[in-house]
């Protein structure tokens, strides 16, 4: 839940904002974020404004379309439960949670290559557990968040079913709300686009503004230990500056590890998995 922000603007926030910082001993960057118990008090920092797309006018008028059409057949196939044989996993996605893509093994087969026995590893915005069960077959002891209340049932059915329960803790958390420890390595596939959603499946691909895919990256860094890196997947259907822009002022050295396109309706639509550091 967020409560209304006392000042949004000027000195009183900038003092509010410190105040925080210093209540919460830390210095991330943007919003802030104080939680008190289960309520959150997210106050906007002015050097850091609300998200504005960096694609042009026609370029969101042409993700817009894209995103319908994906809408349409996800709904169209989203009335029963899917099940998919994938990279050595059974995988069974009930309706309102995040099915597996053509495109989603640009993602998984990096975590397989990435991850290593007796590591960490946060998989945020599980949806159906996929990478956190991959993750935990090679050894990981995993954490598992979604806002998504199907996913999370989901994501633990799919690793009961895959014989790794004992490696994955299946947590609700709003992006880190209920996420307090350190990771060698976090995986993320956000949502991609920045509309308005308008039900529990559509949430798995719309985040409005980019609200919570902002406070994922000013928070990440505060759960990454040692060597740690993480694996973000992201694509051209979606606003690839705005993430490249994230990435960049939260100081990560970022390098592509896996691309592929797709054409449809006579769009060509790039995907990359990103390695940050
Ligand atoms: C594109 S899906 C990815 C699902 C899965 N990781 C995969 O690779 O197939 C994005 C997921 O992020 C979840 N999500 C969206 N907003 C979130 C938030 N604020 N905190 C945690 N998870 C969130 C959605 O519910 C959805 O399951």
């Amino acid at each position: 839940m967020h409560l209304p922000v006392p000042a949004v603007c000027g000195v009183k926030v900038t003092v509010f904002r410190d105040a925080l910082r210093r209540l919460l001993g830390r210095s991330n960057r943007g919003t802030v974020i104080l939680v008190l118990g289960h309520h959150q008090l997210v106050v906007p920092d002015p050097e850091h404004p609300a998200y504005t797309p960096t694609v042009s006018p026609e370029y969101a008028e042409q993700i817009r379309r894209w995103h319908e059409r994906a809408c349409a057949e996800g709904i169209a196939t989203s009335l029963s439960d899917q099940v998919f044989d994938y990279l050595g996993a059974s995988i069974v996605v009930p309706p309102q949670v995040m099915p597996i893509t053509p495109m989603s093994h640009l993602l998984s087969e990096a975590v397989l290559a990435e991850v290593r026995a007796g590591e960490r590893v946060l998989d945020m915005g599980t949806g159906n557990g996929v990478n956190a069960t991959l993750a935990a077959s090679k050894g990981a002891d995993v954490v598992a968040v979604d806002i998504n209340q199907r996913a999370l049932e989901a994501g633990q059915a799919n690793v009961d079913l895959n014989g790794v329960a004992t490696r994955v803790e299946v947590r609700a958390s709003d992006v880190f709300s209920a996420v307090s420890e350190t990771f060698d390595l976090i995986v993320f596939d956000p949502p991609f686009r920045w509309f308005r959603p308008r039900d529990l499946l559509e949430a798995a691909m719309t985040d409005e503004g980019y609200q919570a895919m902002t406070r994922f990256f000013r928070q990440a860094r505060q759960h990454l230990r040692g060597q740690a890196r993480m694996l973000i997947f992201f694509g051209t259907s979606a606003d690839l500056g705005y993430l490249q822009r994230l990435m960049a002022e939260e100081r990560f050295t970022v390098k592509v590890v896996a691309h592929d396109d797709l054409v449809r309706v006579g769009w060509r639509v790039e995907y990359f998995t990103f390695r940050l550091t």
